[in-house]
């Protein structure tokens, strides 16, 4: 096949995935008991990465590592190669091919990423997806593929199906999507289980290229584990752990002293029985070669040699007193209970340095400190390790074996990377930050960033936004432009994007 025309006529938005990340993987597979290479030296290869919207900022972040995305959609195969070469970025490749025919000198790599691609493509792409990972794996590589899981999908299917029936196949994408639109309005009105109505809402207003790609595909084949795991077996790989959030976790009962492989049965049983109780939609699998040591259900333990970031708030004051639960959340939106004191505490200090991450010891140190200082009861280090542990396993709290450093204030002459200033003057691309999430900015945020390089003061960019922001219809006196652009900058600072 010489390209695909779905993904050449509606390009998928090519985001930064924060779970794909290599420095998030090794720290995840350590709780699995897996030591992954050092992901700042790694070569890296990604599968199905439409215009490299994830793996440039990773070649970005770690000069030394050497990266290579896959793409059959020649459309945004050559958006991505464009922008690589506007970068200049050496260690970045992004080649237009099919994954089921790559020539066999591309070297091995310590992580493979496959996001949104598995479920989506045939049978024997699957399996050629899979070979890839084995061939190309290096003995102690991290593969990451994400794939639709049958439990959770089985109750999706009705409304896959209708739309599928209902909308005309051979139509040009942005009609098609049109139609869709117009069905899931018929189907609010006609359906009445509380899901289906759930999943409807949601898709009218998802990204237009989330509906075509996911219901209105050719190709969207939900696995049960069982089945995927299976297919590992069949391809010489191995089930490391799950890269995505867990509502809750396997820990085998009478585990203690027996060898890894010997728990390989009861762990699957145990995964299979949480997707059913929870009606899994999705999995991020973390894999390895089969001749790799084998890996264990997550333990508490292994987080003494990570770090963690969290970009969290308390929606209320934090009582750091009482064993009250208190509701933390996200920027996506996301809420997490947090009940010990002890966890507030350190989740208050993690989100004061994010970016930056703090490895446990300092963590524990820091917290210990900030209670103190509180007047309240101090940590007791094996509950507030388990306390902390839940919250990773929710994506509350990132775990990482890259600590980062970033700049802490916006300085004289604000500079943003290259990188940013580039994401911020393209149009298609999505500025990513430090931790790998898509910068949520509005124009003016986006004019601004894009003229960051360091030969501005504070008061020449505050000048120069005033009068960017008139040529757009909007006089501001200036006061309130400096305040607006002190605000932003400092947004900037958040996100790890000045240097
Ligand atoms: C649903 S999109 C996911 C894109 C990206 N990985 C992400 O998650 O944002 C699937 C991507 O896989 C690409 N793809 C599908 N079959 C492929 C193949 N045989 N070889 C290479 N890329 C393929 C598609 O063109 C598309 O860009």
């Amino acid at each position: 096949m010489d390209t695909l025309a779905s993904y050449d006529e509606l390009p998928y938005d090519s985001l930064p995935l924060p779970e794909t990340q290599p420095d998030v993987l090794a720290a995840l597979a350590r709780l699995h008991g897996f030591n992954a290479p050092d992901p700042r030296r790694a070569r890296i290869l990604e599968l199905g990465c439409a215009q490299g919207g994830n793996l440039i900022p990773l070649a970005w972040r770690w000069p030394e590592s050497d990266c290579v995305g896959v793409e059959l959609s020649r459309v945004q195969a050559a958006a991505g190669a464009d922008f690589v070469q506007r970068l200049g970025l050496a260690n970045a490749r992004i080649v237009h091919a099919d994954l089921a025919a790559l020539p066999a000198d591309l070297g091995s790599f310590d992580y493979i990423l496959a996001h949104g691609v598995f479920s989506w493509v045939p049978p024997a792409v699957q399996g050629a997806l899979l070979d890839v990972c084995r061939r190309h794996l290096s003995p102690q590589g991290l593969a990451y593929v994400s794939f639709n899981v049958a439990a959770g999908w089985q109750r999706l299917q009705p409304l896959r199906a209708a739309l599928l029936e209902r909308t005309a196949a051979g139509l040009p994408a942005p009609e098609r999507h049109r139609q869709a639109l117009a069905v899931l309005a018929d189907l609010e009105a006609e359906w009445r289980d509380p899901l289906l109505l759930k999943e409807i809402a949601y898709l009218r207003t998802a990204a237009p290229s989330y509906l075509f790609h996911e219901y209105l595909a050719d190709t969207n084949a939900p696995m049960p584990f069982a089945e995927f795991t299976a297919a590992l077996d069949a391809h010489g790989l191995r089930y490391v752990g799950e890269a995505g959030p867990r509502r809750a976790r396997v820990a085998l009962e009478d585990a203690w002293g027996l060898i890894p492989e010997s728990m390989a049965g009861r762990w699957q049983d145990a995964e299979i029985a949480l997707d059913d109780a929870f009606a899994t939609r999705f999995r991020r699998a973390m894999i390895a070669r089969d001749d790799a040591p084998c890996a264990q259900p997550p333990h508490p333990d292994a987080m003494a040699d990570l770090a963690f970031h969290a970009d969290l708030a308390c929606e209320e004051d934090i009582d750091l007193d009482a064993d009250v639960a208190q509701r933390f959340v996200n920027p996506a939106g996301n809420h997490f209970p947090v009940v010990s004191p002890a966890l507030k505490a350190a989740l208050m200090l993690l989100s004061m340095r994010y970016p930056v991450a703090l490895d446990y010891a300092s963590l524990v140190d820091a917290t210990r400190a900030l209670l103190a200082d509180h007047g309240a009861a101090d940590l007791d280090e094996p509950a507030f390790r388990e306390a902390l542990f839940d919250l990773v396993m929710l994506h509350g709290v990132t775990p990482t074996v890259w600590p980062g450093r970033f700049a802490d204030e916006p300085g004289e002459r604000p500079r943003a990377h290259d990188l940013a200033r580039a994401q911020a003057r393209t149009s298609g691309w999505v500025v990513s930050g430090a931790r790998h999430v898509a910068v949520d900015l509005d124009l003016a945020g986006r004019l601004l960033l894009g003229v960051l390089d360091g030969s501005r003061s504070l008061d020449e960019l505050a000048a120069w936004m005033q009068a960017q922001l008139a040529e757009n219809g909007l006089d501001l006196p200036l006061e309130q432009v400096e305040e607006l652009t002190r605000r932003q900058l400092w947004l900037y600072v958040r996100q790890g994007l000045l240097v």
